[in-house]
């Protein structure tokens, strides 16, 4: 199965739905905190088993987590969340321009850069709701609490949920534009990008829109200090999966045993993020009754970025089912985003 990332909060309880009329928001849970949990213990499991460990990405985003990303994606290093704004402030007139009704965000975050594309579906007069979906119910409930004072008219049906499973919450109410911005799509293995490409499709109808933010290769150098930052903000929110795995599991690994390690893997054009063992670590995670052991200088893969070309990325979409629409690149051609629909 796919790591579905943090979101210990949510309670697995049912929706809680305003009515359409008094405008009060929908929240659609479908994070079954039981079936999360299980699945989210076999990955733990798994991953620290292996051969070449490594740990789910699962344990990113618990608060502290996402106020670390909100961080990283202001550091001077991180281009990435800048060239996307632009990209978008850029282009969102054109997004205007397909009559988008309903506009739905998958690992929407803090829906931050999110309001560019508002703006501009708003004013077209078309735009009648905004789906943000998460695995993480807090931060999900927080962006639409800011997000419906900014736009009293928009309805907000939220979705918590996690996007490997649950496509089918998306509501109805075409034509739809998909968006997954932030590069997240690079934080999933081929496999899995295929995958879920393919099941993006399947949910979606030929009057749809999909709309990828991508972080394009580069110099490797670059690509490195974008996750290494100089203030070791990424090394914070790395070290903090340790700490979350600790809570949540009785685990007592140690973060100041770790190294934070960005290592390009030229071959698989990703990056790489590791915590490195500075001394031998002996620790275990009492609730899976799982020991681990690491040599110093040995690794756990925490997470990685993959960086893609726009034409091997267009192929892609091709082989999902997808037919590029438009591809904007940014200065320098640091950054992607493209725009695509269902061919069929
Ligand atoms: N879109 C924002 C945030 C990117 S961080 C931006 O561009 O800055 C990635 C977000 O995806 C986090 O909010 C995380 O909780 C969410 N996420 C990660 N895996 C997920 C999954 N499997 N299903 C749903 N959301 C997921
Ligand atoms: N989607 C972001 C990216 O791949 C997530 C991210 C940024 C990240 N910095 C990180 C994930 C550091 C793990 C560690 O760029």
């Amino acid at each position: 199965m796919t790591p579905p990332h943090a979101g210990s909060r949510s309670n697995g309880q049912a929706t809680s739905r305003g009515s359409e009329a008094d405008g009060e928001p929908t929240i659609d849970v479908r994070l079954d905190a039981r079936e999360w949990q299980e699945a989210r213990d076999a990955e733990v499991r798994r991953g620290l088993s292996a051969d070449q460990p490594w740990l789910s990405p699962v344990w990113f985003y618990d608060e502290h987590g996402s106020d670390l990303f909100d961080e990283i994606t202001r550091l001077p290093e991180y281009y990435q969340t800048r060239a996307e704004r632009r990209l978008l402030e850029d282009h969102a007139p054109e997004l205007a321009e397909h009559g988008v009704v309903t506009m739905v965000e998958l690992g929407s975050g803090t829906s931050d850069k999110t309001e560019v594309i508002l703006d501009a579906l708003v004013e077209s007069g078309r735009l009648r709701t905004y789906v943000p979906f998460d695995v993480s119910e807090a931060t999900l409930r927080q962006a639409i609490d800011r997000l419906r004072v900014r736009y009293p008219g928009l309805r907000f049906h939220g979705v918590v949920g996690d996007f490997h499973r649950h496509l089918g919450a998306i509501p109805e109410g075409g034509p739809r534009l998909v968006a997954f911005l932030g590069g997240t799509i690079g934080n999933l293995r081929p496999a899995e990008r295929k995958r879920f490409l393919f099941d993006l499709d399947c949910a979606l109808e030929r009057q749809d829109l999909v709309l990828i933010g991508i972080d394009l290769v580069k110099e490797p150098a670059r690509i490195v200090s974008a996750y290494d930052d100089s203030r070791g903000v990424t090394a914070a929110f790395n070290r903090n999966a340790l700490t979350v795995l600790d809570r949540e599991l009785h685990a007592d690994l140690d973060p100041d045993d770790f190294e934070h390690v960005a290592r390009w893997n030229e071959d698989e054009r990703w990056i790489e993020m590791r915590l490195r063992a500075r001394r031998p670590v002996h620790a275990s995670v009492a609730d899976l009754d799982l020991t681990i052991d690491l040599r110093p200088g040995e690794d756990l893969l925490t997470e990685i970025s993959a960086k893609f070309s726009p034409e091997g990325f267009a192929a892609e979409l091709w082989e999902s089912g997808f037919e590029e629409v438009e591809t904007w690149v940014s200065e320098g051609e640091e950054f992607g985003l493209v725009l695509a629909r269902p061919y069929c």
